[in-house]
């Protein structure tokens, strides 16, 4: 689509956390929606290195290469910095300017019921996460969202509750401070990302946390081996057992990466027992492998010259700063925060001291 029929479309921003190496869990339930996103919106792409601390302040030693290798996994996915502005968030630092003056008006209450709060403390329990950080986390990201006035946040059922709450420190800030020329802050809507069901090699929901599952740099025979031990439709105990794909996560891995024939032969051949399971993986194997070649043909290009990934962040890095500059602007001058201050106006008659 070209450049200008974007410019009439709300911009997308999103962030993804640095957890490192991305799995296919992190393309199907938001990277292939951002690629296909930056066809048609403005995009804002950046790897939340700042929300990564909110939890993991007490070993940070690993955020640097996780950094650079969700970027090379973005880049090998399909965002393409033609088409999108991918960036580091501890780049442009106007997004911690603008949580502080956030933090100012986010009354406390609306903090603490964020539903993953306390989920996420309990979850996460062998971490202190009794900081004014983790408290403060989602007036961060409404402060990511808001400084690039998104009109769209493609987003996951979890994170649904914190574009809710940017909505509302939006209207605050809007009803607080009224700018000159209309509201500053435009309120963001959450673009639900559609996310079919993506079993690891355990039957549980892929995650870094439970080591099941497949990278998307992942060598072929990887792939190959991780499937050949993913579990099956319990009911299939022996080869003569008829079994169901909807009942079993290789089938679910076909309904997502294979065409409708091989759907079709699965879907008969395990029915009747006239396949065997590990037939019935290869297959699951060849077609997540027709899916993730591509990308690793366009991520050797970055590991041959490692220098261009970051040429291309720092590109990124430039432009998100413009961007967020020019809404502090706003703010600043919203709030009372001149640079240019003025003396004040000083009584001319002379009064005693
Ligand atoms: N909190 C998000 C997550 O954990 C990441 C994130 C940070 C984000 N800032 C954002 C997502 C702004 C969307 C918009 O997945
Ligand atoms: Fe699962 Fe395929 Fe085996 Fe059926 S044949 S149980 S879909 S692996």
């Amino acid at each position: 689509m070209a450049e200008n029929s974007k410019l009439t479309n709300k911009r997308v921003v999103s962030g993804m956390r640095p957890t490192g190496k991305l799995h296919l869990g992190n393309y199907v339930g938001a990277l292939a929606n951002w690629v296909k996103l930056q066809e048609t919106h403005e995009c804002f792409f950046f790897i939340a290195d700042w929300h990564a601390l909110t939890t993991d302040y007490a070993d940070p030693s690993k955020i640097g290469v996780n950094t650079v290798d969700v970027a090379l996994d973005w880049l090998a996915a399909g965002l393409d910095p033609e088409r999108c502005t991918m960036f580091v968030q501890s780049h442009v630092p106007q997004h911690a300017e603008l949580h502080l003056l956030f933090s100012m008006i986010t009354p406390l209450g609306w903090l603490e019921r964020v539903p993953t709060y306390k989920e996420q403390q309990q979850n996460l329990a062998t971490k202190d996460l009794s900081t004014y950080g983790f408290l403060g986390y989602p007036v961060l990201q409404s402060a990511d969202i808001l400084i690039y006035k998104a009109g769209f946040v493609p987003v996951g059922e979890d994170q649904v509750a914190h574009v809710e709450l940017t909505r509302e420190i939006a209207r605050r800030f809007n009803h607080l401070y009224p700018g000159k020329r209309g509201a500053i802050l435009p309120e963001p809507q959450p673009l639900l990302t559609p996310t079919p069901k993506l079993p690891g090699t355990d039957g549980r929901k892929m995650s870094k946390s439970y080591d099941n599952y497949i990278l998307l740099s992942d060598p072929e025979p990887v792939i190959r081996q991780k499937l050949k031990t993913m579990v099956t439709d319990p009911a299939r105990v022996r080869r003569t057992d008829p079994g169901n794909p909807d009942l079993c996560p290789v089938g679910d891995l076909h309904k997502i990466f294979s065409d409708k024939q091989t759907l079709e032969k699965v879907y008969a051949g395990c029915r009747s027992a006239g396949i065997g399971c590990i037939e019935c993986k290869g297959w699951a194997a060849d077609n997540l492998i027709k899916t993730i070649a591509p990308m690793q043909e366009r991520r050797r290009k970055y590991e041959e010259n490692p220098k261009l990934a970051l040429q291309i962040i720092e590109a990124g890095d430039a432009k998100a700063r413009a961007s967020a500059e020019s809404t502090m602007k706003e703010v600043r001058e919203a709030m009372g925060l001149s640079q240019n201050l003025e003396l004040p106006q000083r009584a001319t008659g002379k009064t005693g001291e």
